[in-house]
């Protein structure tokens, strides 16, 4: 049976980076006889540029049909000051997860021993570093209602936005934080600011009372302030780590920075049937866009994790992310993980470089 996957490159890098990935797609496809089939759409910028709003009907409809979704990035300057808001290339990204209710959004930091060097932290810090954030990803504050910028009667203007989290929408990640857990080390970390905002005593709250049903896995919490600050001390002190939506995003910024560069870290968005949409961490950065230098990993990666959770391909998988480390072997490096001694690659010679590994693997 064929397996439909939709391919959104979106805007800046988003394309370059795609392209490389799904080069690898290719290739596993026919090394591992996956059956899978592609299909392209229109996204953020480039879907604005095109039909005039960031996330078309006829995206979301391929987006519904497909076994999975593999998206580069979204955004950029040219959309910056457009006026409506709801039509940044941003909200078509939010669309989609908040559309197809992909509320689990699994982003693991791994450092690649061959790139201990590219950290900017000491290769003692980080060595043997594996920790998964989870980020709640179709709540909190970035959809919470009202929201708005509004004029008061002085004249001035206010901005606002609304902190919230009910108690079903803390339940479902708590268990898919718990659960990822228990593949692991069986440690949990949930992060938060309950020592001043409600929204996330509750959020504590929840979590022990979903933790009784998982007794092996080591719960505890931490204030999300002492969290940033722990991550870049002692990170390998974390198993998982568990997070609403806005705190998860600058966490996993920074978990970034521990394997190398944000052009390393993966992700899946995931809904409750496991179905999910993939991306790397990272956005259009447009400072490189259109120079071909940009690291395609964080997205060859993200497409190993789409054929291991949403299509069960894990030997295949596991492949794509031998070969990513094979070629790490070789020393080829795009600029953001170069060190000295390494050779320095553009995104399609790394990209070429991890088929040819996939193809001896
Ligand atoms: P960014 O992640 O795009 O870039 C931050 C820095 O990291 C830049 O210096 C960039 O060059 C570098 N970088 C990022 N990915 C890289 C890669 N693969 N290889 C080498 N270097 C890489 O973040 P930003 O500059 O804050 O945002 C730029 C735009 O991207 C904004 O419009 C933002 O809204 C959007 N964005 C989109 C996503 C997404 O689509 N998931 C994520 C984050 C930001
Ligand atoms: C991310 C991005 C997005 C987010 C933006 C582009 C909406 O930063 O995927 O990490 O904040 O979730
Ligand atoms: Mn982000």
């Amino acid at each position: 049976m064929s397996k439909n996957v939709l391919i959104l490159p979106g805007d800046g890098i988003g394309p370059e980076i795609v392209a490389e990935a799904v080069k690898v797609l290719n290739v596993a496809n026919e090394k591992f006889n996956l059956g899978l089939e592609l299909v392209d759409g229109l996204v953020g910028g480039s879907a604005y540029d095109v039909h005039g709003t960031p996330l078309p009907e006829e995206t979301m409809e391929k987006a519904r049909a497909a076994d999975a979704i593999l998206l580069g990035a979204v955004g950029g300057p040219k959309w910056d000051n457009l006026e409506d808001r709801e039509l940044r290339p941003e909200k078509g990204l939010l669309g989609l997860r908040s559309g197809l209710e992909l509320f689990g959004n699994l982003r693991p930091a791994i450092l690649y021993p061959q790139l201990a060097d590219a950290s900017s932290l000491k290769p003692e810090v980080v060595s043997g570093l594996d920790i998964l954030i989870v980020r709640e990803l179709t709540g909190g504050i970035y959809f919470g209602k009202p929201r708005g910028i509004r004029t008061l009667e002085n004249g001035e203007r206010e901005g606002y936005n609304t902190y919230v989290y009910s108690e079903s929408e803390i339940k479902r990640i708590a268990h898919v934080a718990f659960q990822s857990a228990m593949k692991r080390n069986k440690k949990l970390c949930s992060v938060d600011k309950a020592n001043v905002l409600e929204v996330t005593v509750l959020w504590r709250e929840i979590l022990e009372e979903v933790g009784k049903e998982y007794p092996e896995v080591e719960l505890s919490h931490m204030y999300v302030d002492n969290a940033a600050m722990q991550l870049v001390r002692a990170p390998k002190q974390f198993d998982v780590m568990v997070t609403g939506n806005m705190f998860g995003d600058i966490l996993s910024d920074a978990a970034a920075m521990l394997t190398g560069s944000i052009g390393m870290l993966p992700s899946a968005s995931l809904d409750k049937d496991n179905k999910g949409m993939y991306e790397p961490c990272h956005g259009s950065a447009p400072d490189i866009a259109g120079q071909g230098i940009a690291n395609p990993l964080a997205t060859i990666l993200s497409a190993a994790m789409m054929l291991r959770y949403s299509l069960g391909e894990g030997a295949a998988a596991d492949a794509i992310e031998k070969a990513v480390s094979d070629v790490l072997d070789k020393g080829l490096r795009t600029g953001d993980i170069f060190s000295e001694g390494m050779q320095k690659v553009s995104t399609a010679e790394m990209g070429e470089a991890v088929v040819a590994a996939l193809q001896e693997v």
